[in-house]
């Protein structure tokens, strides 16, 4: 295998988008698709997203300080792309898309209904990176679909079909290929045959 170098960039993909609600204090809310997230710190639940100072949304989330991230799925992803090239200054996102709000427990912005995920989150940091200001958030609360839950009460997030972003590309999960740890597990002695 041989690379060819390129100038900086990012190629960290693939990603997972998703569908970020906020509001502001007037009552207007809005969607935008976000692919920059990531997970910061799992004690305290910490999460982040990147937003660029110029989308509607930035603004709601920079002056009230709250946000919710909703997972995306098979069945969305025609929303989510459209809620990322459309501004929430021209169209009311939730009335073009079908989409549902659903009132979120601790923050003021809307949850997706038809999200089978949904993550209350409250910003403790912005900061100004360049073209984008980084939310640094505690996550509140989180929100699962009960459809998805199985009789032992484990969550199926996979029978939900989330999406992924990858290069410019939307797509489904593809097989699963093990699971935490598979490969340190102990393989089954083979019985041998005599
Ligand atoms: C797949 C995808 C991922 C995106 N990721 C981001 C992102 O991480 N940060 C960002 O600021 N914009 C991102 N965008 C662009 C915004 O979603 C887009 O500019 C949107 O129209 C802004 O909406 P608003 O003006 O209503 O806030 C993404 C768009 C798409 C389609």
């Amino acid at each position: 295998m041989s690379k060819i170098e390129w100038k900086p960039g990012n190629m960290l993909y693939p990603l997972p988008v998703v569908m970020v609600t906020a509001a502001d204090d007037e009552g207007h809310d809005n969607i935008i698709t976000v692919a920059w997230a990531g997970t910061v710190c799992t004690n305290p639940p910490m999460v982040s997203i990147s937003i660029r100072p110029e989308r509607h949304t930035w603004k709601m989330i920079r002056d009230t300080g709250e946000f919710v991230i909703n997972l995306t799925t098979e069945k969305l992803a025609y929303a989510t792309d459209y809620c990322g090239v459309k501004s929430g200054r021209d169209v009311d996102k939730f009335l073009e898309t079908g989409l549902t709000r659903e009132a979120a427990a601790h923050v003021g912005a809307p949850m997706i209904k038809e999200s089978p995920v949904s993550i209350e989150c409250r910003v403790r940091e912005g900061k100004d990176y360049g073209s984008h200001w980084v939310f640094t958030a505690d996550v509140l609360a989180v929100h699962v679909d009960k459809d998805y839950m199985d009789e032992k009460g484990k969550f199926d997030l996979a029978a939900a079909r989330p999406i992924v972003y990858s290069h410019g590309e939307y797509y489904g999960l593809g097989k699963q290929l093990g699971t935490f740890g598979y490969s340190i597990k102990k393989r089954r002695k083979k019985k041998q045959k005599k």
